[in-house]
């Protein structure tokens, strides 16, 4: 069994796929939730799954490696960022290379960087008026929303498109993509 750990801040609907995409599966499994945010939504969902769930310190998480040794000694072999919003620390990246991986609401390297989540990124590509939009999922590096790209899926923008309309399209594509991208690198 691969054991995979969700790093989010928020709702977390996208870890809530990545879960139900394993249930029952042999293979792997969300064995273990962290979220920087108290009383964020993934709180709540780890608390109904029954997954081990862990409120992130700031100063442990930027000047220790105890979160590294918390992933190891839970024998994570697979990082997932969902919606997670700090900078992964040096140290994090390199005690898992190519092992940490994120997901993005906008076809990168543009409307990335420092700020640009949630309904920021979609306010900026309507009002640039782009004729598309989507995701990007990549490996992780110590930058915001930089690092190799895994896949990126689009989808077209229509005049009468809001940031919530385009909200919506974009979160249609991470619930179908993201799991199915987990398991695949899984299984590299
Ligand atoms: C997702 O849209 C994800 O792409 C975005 O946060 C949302 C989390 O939603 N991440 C970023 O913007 C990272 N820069 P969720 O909590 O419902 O999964």
């Amino acid at each position: 069994m691969k054991n995979i750990a969700i790093f989010a801040s928020g709702a977390g609907s996208n870890a809530q796929k990545i879960i139900d995409h394993f249930k029952g599966s042999n293979k792997a499994a969300v064995t273990l939730i962290l979220c920087n945010k108290p009383g964020a939504g993934v709180f709540t969902i780890a608390e109904n799954e029954h997954i081990p769930s862990i409120l992130i310190e700031k100063e442990r998480f930027f000047k220790t490696d105890d979160y590294i040794q918390i992933l190891k000694e839970a024998k994570i072999d697979l990082v997932v960022l969902a919606g997670f919003l700090w900078k992964v620390p040096g140290n994090l990246v390199q005690a898992f290379p190519e092992r940490i991986i994120n997901i993005h609401p906008a076809l990168l390297p543009k409307y990335g960087g420092k700020g640009m989540y949630g309904h920021f990124v979609h306010d900026a590509v309507i009002a640039a008026k782009e004729p598309e939009s989507g995701i990007t999922i990549h490996f992780v590096n110590e930058k915001y929303d930089d690092g190799a790209t895994i896949l990126q899926e689009r989808c077209t923008i229509t005049p009468d498109d809001t940031p919530e309309t385009l909200a919506k399209k974009v979160q249609v594509l991470e619930h179908k993509h993201y799991p199915l991208i987990v398991e695949r690198l899984l299984t590299l």
